[in-house]
């Protein structure tokens, strides 16, 4: 198969780019499970841009920088904060439908870290209608083929440049090429390296991975970021309580009634996630209790229900009803911050090969994600990189600054033992989930760190060899992208020698004004 443009994702970074390239090309959309499966679909909060009357690009910018912790790219996240407001009207043109407070006027809500109102949603489902809209403007595109259940395994390599995918048929076992002028990876984020994450199963870090291997320069893949809140249920799979709900108004507090937050920062409830997720962490060590509560009972009823009918709908059926009782939380890994290293137009540093979404580093997030700029970063760095895939595709690959903290690249060497053909990849995925929860979670310490890579490097190892013998499958694939990210996460936190937004790390407490500018890269030779 040939296409001009091939794109591995069909979320909100791939669609967008996806529907920009069309006039230009021929574009395939490869996704690994149906095409609405994505992080993306799950996104409850909303997008942030700078559209209210009391509100400016210049505000926006400031509070990203602000949470970013000193880390962020300025020169990225004005591109970012200038193009929001244009790129919220592209989504309604499209038939986007978000919440209203009149005709005219579009409802804002609040997450922490804003100074305004500024998140445009749609109820607690705003990534399902992005995802919907989109996903009906690529039907309409007939240049647009969306092929699903198609893993991509590996990118094809031709002197030195991208030239197209490896693909898996999981439907059929079917292994084949699809190649292409560019591709573009669309493919999210690595939650799910860590035991509890609020991300969906497919969050596992494939772009990444295979961008590593393909040679491309990674960033910033410490900063991890947890989300203060996501259910807390033995029989519930992490589901998020959406940041929405304390811009509503909702207050965290301890078993015993306790309300702690202002006790850690002033904005309390509504400082960045990484003070409030390090707080909970504080308290649950403190209490021994496995959970915090979020109170929105002093809420209307009828409120509550209409702005988180999905919240409401889903503690439900858990017995728990948000309108009587306080919802029991816990912190959960939830955004990759880092990634592909990027450009301002996509570019990585392999030629042909961009990068946008969650599965990309723009400098954008630096050490800490505002809530609710991610979909944003996603609609409008998909738009550049479609620009320029589309007009100057043969420019050389861009190079990145150099960096005072570079990590060390981690090895994977194939172990020698042959793996038999009943291999546990299910195993191997636990293991190294339950490792990073444990080893490299929310607080850090040096000995956690090195203890943690040395066990993940032999079974990193004992996995590429399986993967090398066995037939590939969804699960060794997975397995293997898992065992990357969590080494390359790994070797990128023991590189930060300081505490920084959503890297803490108990050897070295302080932030450091020297690093403030050092985005940690793995480059390979
Ligand atoms: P995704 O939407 O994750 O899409 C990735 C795509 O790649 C999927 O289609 C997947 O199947 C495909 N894929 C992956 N690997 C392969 C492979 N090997 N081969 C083929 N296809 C592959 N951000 C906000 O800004 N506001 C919010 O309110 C918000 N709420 C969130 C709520 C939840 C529960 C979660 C999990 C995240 C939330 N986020 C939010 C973060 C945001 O949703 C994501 O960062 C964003 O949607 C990522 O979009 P994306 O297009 O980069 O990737
Ligand atoms: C949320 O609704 O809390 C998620 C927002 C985000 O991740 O930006």
């Amino acid at each position: 198969m040939q296409y001009d443009y091939l794109v591995l994702g069909s979320g909100i970074a791939g669609l967008t780019f996806a529907l920009n390239a069309a006039p230009h090309g021929s574009v395939a959309i490869l996704t690994k499970k149906q095409r609405s499966e994505s992080n993306t679909n799950y996104a409850q909060g909303g997008v942030a841009a700078a559209i209210g009357v009391d509100d400016s690009w210049e505000l926006h910018l400031q509070d990203t920088l602000i949470a970013g912790a000193g880390l962020c790219d300025r020169e990225a996240v004005e591109v970012l904060v200038r193009n929001g407001p244009r790129l919220i009207h592209w989504l309604i043109e499209l038939g986007a439908q978000f919440d209203r407070t009149s005709e005219d006027a579009i409802a804002l809500g609040r997450e922490g870290g804003h100074s305004r109102n500024r998140i445009i949603h749609a109820a607690d489902h705003t990534g399902y209608e992005i995802e919907r809209t989109l996903l009906i403007a690529a039907r309409k595109s007939p240049n647009i083929t969306v092929l699903e259940h198609y893993q991509a395994l590996d990118l094809i390599m031709e002197h030195g440049a991208c030239v197209g995918v490896q693909v898996l048929d999981t439907l059929t076992g079917d292994l084949f090429e699809i190649r292409a002028r560019a591709v573009m990876l669309a493919t999210g984020g690595c939650g799910q390296v860590y035991l509890h994450t609020s991300n969906p199963p497919i969050a596992t870090g494939d772009g990444i991975a295979m961008a590593w291997r393909a040679g491309a320069t990674i960033a910033n893949m410490e900063f991890i970021q947890f989300h203060p809140t996501t259910l807390y249920h033995t029989e519930a799979p992490s589901f998020l309580i959406s940041e929405a709900v304390r811009g509503e108004g909702g207050i965290l507090k301890r078993r015993d009634g306790y309300r702690f937050m202002p006790d850690y920062d002033p904005r309390a409830e509504l400082a960045p996630r990484d003070i409030v997720a390090r707080a909970i962490d504080a308290e649950l060590k403190k209490t021994g209790d496995p959970c915090v509560y979020l109170d929105i009972t002093h809420l209307n009823a009828e409120f509550i229900k209409h702005r988180f009918p999905t919240i409401y709908q889903t503690c439900l059926q858990y017995d728990i009803d948000i309108t009587q009782e306080p919802i029991p939380v816990v912190p959960a890994a939830h955004y990759t911050c880092g990634g592909v290293w990027t450009d301002l137009e996509g570019r990585t540093t392999v030629p042909r090969l961009y990068a946008c979404g969650e599965v990309a580093y723009t400098g954008v997030h630096g050490a800490n994600r505002l809530a609710s700029n991610s979909l944003l970063e996603a609609l409008v760095f998909a738009e550049r990189a479609a620009q320029h895939a589309t007009a100057r595709l043969d420019e050389p690959p861009p190079t990145p600054r150099p960096s005072c903290i570079t990590a060390q690249l981690p090895l994977i060497e194939p172990a020698p033992a042959v793996a038999d053909r009943a291999y546990n990849w299910d195993d191997d995925r636990l293991q190294i989930r339950q490792l990073m929860q444990k080893k490299v979670g929310i607080v850090r310490t040096v000995q956690r760190l090195q203890e943690a890579r040395c066990q993940l490097e032999p079974l990193a190892a004992q996995i590429e060899a399986a993967y090398r013998t066995l037939p590939p499958s969804v699960e060794s694939c997975e397995a293997r992208n898992l065992a990357a990210c969590a080494l390359l996460i790994t070797n990128s936190a023991l590189a930060r020698k300081e505490s920084r937004g959503l890297h803490y790390v108990l050897d070295y407490p302080d932030t450091r004004e020297e690093f403030a500018t050092c985005p940690t890269l793995i480059t390979p030779p």
